[in-house]
Parts: C-alpha cells; sequence; structure tokens
C-alpha cells in the first residue's frame, strides 16, 4: 500500500516541534521506506535559511533526537529537503510560497497533492488557515489534487475559542482535509483498546453496568513541565491532558461498537460518549474534580511548580487533576470513570483498570468474605509496560481453601518491537487520507463542552487553590478522598 505522491510544507520548520518529533520521523520513514518517490518537504519559517543551511540544521536535529543518521541515507532524505524563509503575518510571503511549491511540484512529481503541517503557534493556525486559502494554495475539489492540513493541540482553550478555530478551518478546509493529531490515539496499546473489545468474544459481554464496578484511567508523569512553563501557565493540566488524551482513552473504554473501523464510524461512536458525559457544573466541579500543583520535594531535589521558568511565583495553574466522571446511558449508568493525571509523579505510566463487581456470595468460609477476596481487574497498560494484566483469584497451594490473587500477563512489546513510534504512524496515516487516529470538530467540540464548565467553576471559586502535593509524591491525599468516598482505592500504577 504505496503512499500518493506529496510535498509536505511545514509551517513553522525552524521550531521545536520540527526538530524534535517531524524531521526524525520523516527521516525514519525515509529509511524504513516508507515515503513514496515522489515526496518532498519544503519547510518554511521567519529565520534567514538557504536550502543547504536548512538541510544541516535538520541533520543535526535527526541526529540529536532520532535515529543516527549514516551518509548515504541523509543524501538520499537531504535531496527531498527545502526551505524558504518567510513571515506568517505577511499577504506576499504566501504568495511567494505558491511559486516555491509550484516549481517544487513539477520538479519532485507530487501530482499538486500537499500536507500543511502548522508547527506554529496554535494561536496563529487560523490566520494561516486564511492566508493559504486567500492564496490559492489549496485544492477543495473532491476528486482533484488533495490539500491537507496537519494541527497539533491544543485546539482552543474552551468551548467558544475552539468552536471559532473549527468555524476558521471549515472557511478554507472540508473536515475530511483536517487532521488534528492526539498523539495518544496514535499509541499501539491504545488502538489495542478497541481490538481488544471488538476482536474477542470474551469482554465484551462482561463490558458493561451489570459487571463492572469502576474504571480507572491514569496518565501519571515523572517529568514536570521543564521548559514549557510559558505554555502550561496558559494551559494547566485540564486543558493540557485531560480535554484531550484522558477523554479518548475514556471514550475508546466506554464507545458503542462501531459499525465498522472506518474514521467516521469510530469517531460517531466516540462523540456519543463525550455527549453522554454528566456536566460538572459548579459545586458538582468541587465534589468531583481534585485539583494540585507540585511543590519542591522534601529533600528539595526537585523544584516545585512555583520555580519552574516561565511561571508566575504565585501561579494557581493545577498540574495535577482527579476526576469522577460518570457516563449517562444504559450501558455506564452508575459506574463511575475515575481519571487522574499529573506531573512530577512518583512514577510515569498510563493505565487503565477495569474492575468488575465483586462476586456475590463466599462459598470459602468466614475468613474469606466476598470483600476480603479482591474483584477481577483487567488492567490495560498503555506505557511503559505496553501490557494487559488479567487479575483473578487463585488458590494458595496447601491445605484449607486459602484464596489469593494471580496476575496472567501479556507484554506487546516483546512480540513486535518494531512496532512505528507515534509520529510516524501520525505522518502516514495522514499521507493515506485515513483519519481512524485524528481528533474530528465535533468530538473536540464536545470535550470542550465538558472541561469549559469545570475550569469555569474553578477560575470563578476563590479559594479554590489547587492542592500542593510534594514532586515526586502519589499526588495530593485529596484525590484518593474522592475515590474512598465510594468505598475504592487507586490501583498501584503497574501494578507494583
Ligand atoms: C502532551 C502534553 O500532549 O502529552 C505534555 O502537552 C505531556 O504535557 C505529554 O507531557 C505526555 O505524552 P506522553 O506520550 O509522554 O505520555
Amino acid at each position: 500500500n504505496i503512499a500518493p505522491p506529496c510535498l509536505l510544507v511545514i509551517l513553522g520548520a525552524a521550531g521545536d516541534l520540527t526538530r524534535r518529533k517531524l524531521m526524525p520521523a520523516l527521516y525514519a520513514m525515509h529509511r524504513a521506506g516508507h515515503l513514496p518517490a515522489s515526496f518532498a518537504i519544503l519547510g518554511t519559517a521567519r529565520a534567514e535559511m538557504d536550502d543547504a543551511a536548512f538541510r544541516a540544521a535538520m541533520r543535526a536535529a535527526c541526529d540529536t533526537f532520532g535515529e543516527a543518521v549514516t551518509d548515504t541515507e541523509w543524501t538520499s532524505f537531504a535531496a527531498r529537503l527545502h526551505y524558504q524563509t518567510g513571515n506568517f503575518n505577511d499577504v506576499s510571503a504566501y504568495q511567494s510560497l505558491a511559486a516555491r511549491i509550484s516549481g517544487l511540484d513539477a520538479r519532485h512529481a507530487t501530482d499538486g497533492n500537499r500536507m500543511f503541517f502548522l508547527a506554529t503557534l496554535p494561536s496563529l493556525y487560523a490566520g494561516i488557515a486564511a492566508q493559504l486559502g486567500a492564496a490559492g494554495l489549496v485544492h477543495s475539489d473532491p476528486d482533484g489534487p488533495f490539500s491537507r492540513v496537519l494541527i497539533e493541540k491544543p485546539f482552543g482553550h474552551d468551548l467558544a475559542s475552539a468552536q471559532a478555530l473549527n468555524r476558521a478551518l471549515h472557511d478554507v478546509f472540508r473536515e475530511e482535509q483536517i487532521f488534528r493529531i492526539d498523539h495518544y490515539l496514535a499509541k499501539e496499546t491504545v488502538q489495542n483498546i478497541l481490538v481488544l473489545r471488538f476482536a474477542n468474544a470474551l469482554f465484551e459481554p462482561l463490558w458493561n453496568r451489570q459487571h463492572i464496578d469502576h474504571v480507572q484511567i491514569s496518565a501519571t508523569e515523572h517529568i514536570g513541565v521543564g521548559s514549557r512553563g510559558g505554555y502550561y501557565e496558559e494551559s494547566g493540566v485540564l486543558r493540557d491532558m485531560v480535554q484531550n488524551h484522558l477523554l479518548q482513552l475514556l471514550a475508546l473504554v466506554a464507545m458503542e461498537a462501531p459499525l465498522s473501523f472506518a474514521a467516521d464510524r469510530v469517531r460517531d461512536r466516540k462523540v456519543d460518549v463525550f455527549r453522554a458525559l454528566r456536566p460538572l457544573i459548579g459545586e458538582d466541579a468541587y465534589r468531583d474534580v481534585v485539583l494540585g500543583q507540585y511543590a519542591a520535594s522534601a529533600d528539595g531535589a526537585m523544584p516545585g511548580y512555583h520555580q519552574e521558568a516561565g511561571v508566575a511565583s504565585d501561579s494557581i495553574t493545577p498540574s495535577y487533576a482527579a476526576l469522577k466522571v460518570q457516563v449517562d446511558n444504559w450501558r455506564w449508568q452508575g459506574v463511575p470513570f475515575y481519571l487522574r493525571t499529573g506531573k512530577r509523579l512518583a512514577q510515569g505510566c498510563a493505565e487503565v483498570v477495569v474492575q468488575f463487581r465483586t462476586i456475590p456470595f463466599c462459598a470459602f468460609g468466614e475468613e474469606q468474605a466476598c470483600t476480603r477476596i479482591a474483584p477481577n481487574r483487567l488492567v490495560l497498560c498503555i506505557q511503559p509496560d505496553e501490557s494487559v494484566r488479567l487479575e483473578f483469584a487463585a488458590k494458595v497451594p496447601g491445605p484449607g481453601m486459602a484464596v489469593e490473587t494471580a496476575r496472567m500477563h501479556f507484554g506487546f512489546h516483546g512480540r513486535h518491537p518494531d512496532a512505528p513510534p507515534a509520529y510516524q504512524r501520525l505522518l502516514l496515516d495522514a499521507l493515506h487520507g485515513e483519519q481512524l487516529l485524528f481528533a474530528r470538530a465535533d468530538g473536540v467540540e464536545m470535550s470542550w463542552r465538558f472541561i469549559t464548565p469545570i475550569l469555569e467553576a474553578y477560575a470563578d471559586h476563590p479559594g479554590a487553590e489547587p492542592y500542593a502535593y510534594p514532586a515526586g509524591s502519589r499526588g495530593p491525599v485529596a484525590a484518593d478522598t474522592l475515590i474512598a468516598r465510594d468505598g475504592h482505592a487507586w490501583q498501584p500504577l503497574g501494578g507494583v
């Protein structure tokens, strides 16, 4: 399944995203033979550079952030690379871009197919889209050459701005031309949630309120905000992780079976889940959402959020969130979904724990009361241990009928160590016009519809400062209280 010819235009090609992620991914795709012969890259940014300087900068970037570069392979890859200086606010820059694009189309035989990757500040997306449209760079005929746009989150900072961005994009691009990246969707183990659910007869009959007690979804990080303090101050954990990655995970766990795995059929079912989320407004948000912010670690080795570069010393931006979420539909009524995510926690780990109901009756004698036999748990480990674990009761060997928890573990990684990393997968899918792993406009808006009232509740609430938690700890105690209120406890991450 060879990808079609294409010119990839990267706007913001002098920035971090291009150096750290895009270029190493493209080089790896080139090496692996995933790029078609007629494929070229045109980088553009304000920085003054010619093709040679751009190629040298990209080689250094690939060396630093990707696989080691070899001379022969670099030479063939570099022949695909071009650069043009341009200021995104300047109308004439788009005219020069158009001229350069048509020259490269002819030289690389791209058939006029193009993808624009906006590796810029998100605040520039709408303006750039409008300029690309005005310069006649976007083909809209579905039967002609394709023109696509790829953007990275954040897609707005609340419901209204997300809607405004979608309107601006839709002025120029049809939805089928828009590829909104959520890199969590490209993780193999995230995609595997759907395979586990819908390619097995075993789990789905149990996948409902009759058998599932509750679900825990965690995505914790050991790292802090690092050099991204400026961005994070504007964002905070609810916008940075919950609105997108965590709600996507929730949707994959909770969605109904799609009619097919065509992108829109799957995305229809995910939007149903977002639509069914019980709103958390005002008091409900204070009750069911816990926000935290990391303070320096007890030994002082890890700085607090306030000490990070680009962070205000009195900032109340949360770096941790735990939420109790209800999905109001037939399948999930009364089954809480507990979500948690945060920076500077003891462990970096992403996993989904599906906890089944306790057994209804225990025949193993007094000391083995039902409640003392641990419930079955299916644990989908997304990272770092890419695996599925099933926890079930087993007999302790020896006399008597004592019961203990046994763990059945399946690791993906040993089986397919060569699965392409997220960015390569996303670029390749975009090239093929496959939108399954990209967020759709209505899904983005529905998820903001859920998050925005929470943001508003906390913005308006005097004294709603996040709970402080020491860097390197398990997060604020209030998050344990949130789940303990319902008689549950967070499961140890990674099973330890
Ligand atoms: C990004 C967030 O979307 O996801 C970062 O902006 C976060 O703050 C990152 O660190 C986590 O991704 P991963 O793949 O490391 O779990």
